[in-house]
């Protein structure tokens, strides 16, 4: 196509199109490393860029601190050249496409922190220029692309839709799940104006199998936000549920698994020790926070969300109770927690009930130790644990605390050994005993 006669759009696409287009990811974490690979894979040359040098060094030597990214899958993307990390933001100059990947946690208040999402823009908008796409990924409040990065892209003089182009596309990966990756979980994208979402749905078009173009980005926010209060609810629900099964005798995982033969209709979620991870606790306060702006109170979210964070203290009394019921007091048992990670098969701690559970054993003078195949160490305030091997704590403990279901647990063999095992996964249900306290 002759330069003369091309509009910057029809450049860009036909880069993205021929795969030579130069692809940008900012924050290389849990998200956007997988983003990166795939991207690599399908031939495009990738520079990733993190704030972390220890990171960005890793990535580099081809070493990988994702679980889902194998370093095998890594290294010969490196030594061919189509994945390199830097910290260095001038790369954006070069760079065709940007996305941004970088984390959106909740303050304290529950006010969503919106400074890393700043900081990528501000740095992307120093470097900027025309000819350039851009796409945030991080989860956030609807209204976050056209209210914030917006204005900042813009005052840089150029025109969205025109000289640059700006979208939303919520990552819904599911760490630990073999079936649903990065590649195979369909994309939904929104752009500012159609001219953005058409270059969006391209480019995601040329590593992913299925793109599902949305109308603009605020919609395509709440379709996440929407995806993630659903299950914060429905887990909400089910808490709920186990707690009245509890209190009337009745085991809510028969109910459950009875009401899931049901063929249309109903959807099983499970109960638990608490919600964790970076997404489900906190994600749905981003659009309470945001729709209390408008006058509107989002109470299920709020409801689910004390619910959700009772869980702990449930399990804590649940312990309690299971000890006394063996005359020991839980002040001075030693009791061992097997798995911390927030989900089954994941390496990933964050917001994890099983440190609230840890804290609150602590609190009460507990002794506790715990096992966990992914996580080697972990740190609580002023506390430093080390991962014991799970068949011998199970067989010197008071009590058993099953918080993480890891799949490389040997259940028979903790069945056996533990005196008394307080189940909060149902993990032992192939294992009934009496030394078994279900949630
Ligand atoms: N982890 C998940 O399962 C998941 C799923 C869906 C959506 N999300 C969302 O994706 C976003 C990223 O999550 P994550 O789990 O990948 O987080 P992460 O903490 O694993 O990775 C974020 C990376 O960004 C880097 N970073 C921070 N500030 C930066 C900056 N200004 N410039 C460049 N790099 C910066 C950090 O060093 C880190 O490596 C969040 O909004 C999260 O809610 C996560």
């Amino acid at each position: 196509m002759p330069i003369a006669t091309a509009t910057v759009a029809e450049l860009l696409e036909e880069k993205i199109s021929r795969r030579t287009a130069r692809v940008g990811i900012i924050g290389l974490g849990y998200v956007g490393l997988p983003l990166a690979v795939e991207f690599a894979k399908a031939g495009f040359s990738v520079t990733g860029i993190d704030v972390q040098e220890s990171k960005v060094a890793k990535l580099n030597a081809g070493e990988s601190y994702v679980q889902q990214i194998p370093s095998d899958v890594l290294r010969p993307l490196v030594a061919a050249n189509k994945f390199r990390a830097t910290t260095d933001f001038s790369v954006v100059r070069e760079l065709d496409t940007i996305n941004i990947a970088v984390p959106t946690p909740l303050r304290k208040t529950k006010d969503p922190d919106m400074s890393y999402i700043v900081s990528a823009c501000q740095e992307i908008a120093q470097q900027f220029g025309p000819g350039k796409l851009v796409i945030l990924e991080s989860t956030t409040y609807p209204g976050t692309t056209d209210e914030l990065l917006l204005p900042m892209l813009e005052a840089t003089g150029l025109k969205v839709g025109q000289d640059f182009f700006l979208c939303f596309s919520p990552e819904r990966v599911d760490p630990g799940n073999p079936k649903y990756q990065t590649a195979n979980i369909p994309k939904v994208v929104g752009g500012i104006t159609p001219a953005c979402t058409r270059m969006g749905a391209l480019f995601y078009a040329q590593a992913l199998e299925q793109v599902v173009p949305v109308s603009s980005t605020r919609l395509a926010e709440m379709v996440k936000l929407l995806e993630n209060t659903f299950r914060m609810i429905n887990i909400g629900l089910v808490n709920e549920m186990a707690l009245m099964c509890d209190r009337i005798g009745i085991n809510v995982w028969e109910v459950i698994d009875a009401a899931a033969t049901k063929p249309f209709g109903f959807m099983p979620f499970y109960p638990g020790p608490g919600l964790g991870g970076h997404c489900i606790p906190i994600d749905p306060f981003y659009l309470s926070w945001k729709t209390k702006q408008a006058g509107i109170e989002a109470r299920f979210i709020e409801l689910a969300g004390y619910i959700n964070g009772q869980m702990p203290h449930f399990v804590l009394d649940k312990i309690q109770n299971a000890l006394n019921d063996q005359s020991k007091p839980l002040k001075g048992s030693h009791v061992h927690v097997l798995g911390v990670a927030y989900k089954r098969d994941v390496d990933d701690v964050r917001e994890s009930p099983a440190l609230d559970i840890i804290l609150l054993l602590e609190r009460r003078g507990a002794r506790v130790t715990y096992s966990d195949p992914f996580v080697p160490k972990i740190r609580l305030d002023s506390l430093e644990l080390t991962a014991q091997e799970p068949n011998a704590m199970a067989a010197q403990a008071d009590c058993v605390v099953v918080v993480t279901d890891h799949a490389g647990f040997d259940y028979a063999t903790i069945a056996q050994n533990a005196r008394l095992i307080v189940d909060t996964r149902n993990a032992m249900k192939n294992y009934p005993s009496a030394n078994v306290v279900r949630l």
